[in-house]
């Protein structure tokens, strides 16, 4: 039994303001709808990471000043094609490093390891499964300087709060010298940032129903997902979007494994994500709070996103 999520859900569901964690929307249909979001042409993210990754790699490795082999540990690599570009750079320009993809899920990252050995075979790549923080003690045991990559704007589905912790986690777990790279959406123009995340094919409200979906199949519950919708806001002052699932009805819903009913008022909300767009003195100061240096930030031509190269 998935303990934590029974908790995180019932918790969610039973709180004054109902909300579900956004680390839920990926069980296995959930990561195929967010790859679909990916190829999106209104989710600017994804092209505009891997424009960076494509055209600046060069400046990037320069940058990593690491005169011995290092490693490229990717946290959350996912499907790690983003990251290609970075790799293909490096091989092609025989830098010696070895790729440490990880992941909780174990398909990802088998998949991720076989197009790898497929399209740069003589890269070295240590997948590993589990959580983040076990896998970077264990790396921090080895004197190797070390490349984190946290990519594709995963940062902005931290609160203000979690996001420091996550950083220090990170810092701690770093020797001197070692640096990271941070993908970061940044603030824009409000009406991109708002077709984003309410495209007008309902990828996204498919991606959020899904989670009821992943309910009703974990923890036998009911939910009608054609009473519920979605709706989504970006606050170009705070530069955050939330999203929503919204009942469409007074309604009840019950959790069969939890022995619990839900009541929903018509129009209630559900909160289930944040996504925080930075500026560059909010970088900045992320930074500074967290016990990094910025070494420099790499945007794209659009200046839509950064890759921020950052040194411990
Ligand atoms: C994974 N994460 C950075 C995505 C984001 O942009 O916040 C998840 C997502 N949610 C809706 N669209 C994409």
């Amino acid at each position: 039994m998935d303990y934590t999520f029974d908790k995180d859900i019932l918790d969610g569901l039973t709180a004054t303001n109902k909300n579900l964690s956004s680390k839920y929307l990926y069980d296995d249909a959930g990561s195929k709808i967010f790859q679909e979001i990916m190829h999106m042409q209104s989710y600017y993210l994804t092209d505009c990471e891997f424009e960076i990754l494509s055209l600046q790699a060069q400046q990037i490795v320069d940058k990593l000043a690491f005169n011995v082999p290092f490693n490229i540990i990717e946290l959350g690599a996912g499907d790690g094609f983003k990251t290609f570009k970075l790799l293909e750079y490096l091989e092609k320009n025989s830098i010696a490093f070895h790729y440490i993809p990880i992941d909780i899920s174990k398909k990802a990252m088998d998949m991720l390891t076989y197009k790898l050995k497929e399209r740069l075979p003589n890269i070295s790549i240590k997948p590993k499964v589990g959580d983040y923080f076990k896998v970077l003690k264990e790396l921090k045991q080895q004197k190797t300087p070390s490349l984190l990559l946290f990519l594709g704007s995963n940062i902005g589905n931290y609160s203000h709060v979690e996001s420091i912790n996550l950083l220090e986690l990170f810092n701690k777990n770093m020797h001197t010298g070692d640096k990271l790279l941070l993908g970061i959406d940044l603030k824009k123009n409000p009406i991109t940032i708002h077709n984003a995340y309410y495209d007008k094919n309902g990828i996204t409200k498919r991606f959020n129903l899904n989670l009821l979906i992943r309910i009703n199949k974990e923890l036998d519950a009911d939910f009608k997902v054609n009473n519920f919708d979605f709706y989504c806001h970006y606050n170009p002052v705070t530069g955050e979007v939330k999203s929503y699932i919204v009942s469409l009805k007074k309604q009840q819903v019950v959790l069969n494994k939890l022995t619990t009913v839900i009541n929903f008022e018509q129009n209630e909300l559900i909160w289930t994500e944040l996504s925080k767009k930075y500026d560059i003195t909010e970088i900045q100061n992320l930074a500074k709070m967290t016990n990094f240096s910025i070494v420099e930030n790499f945007l794209d031509c659009k200046h839509y996103f950064s890759d921020s190269l950052w040194i411990k």
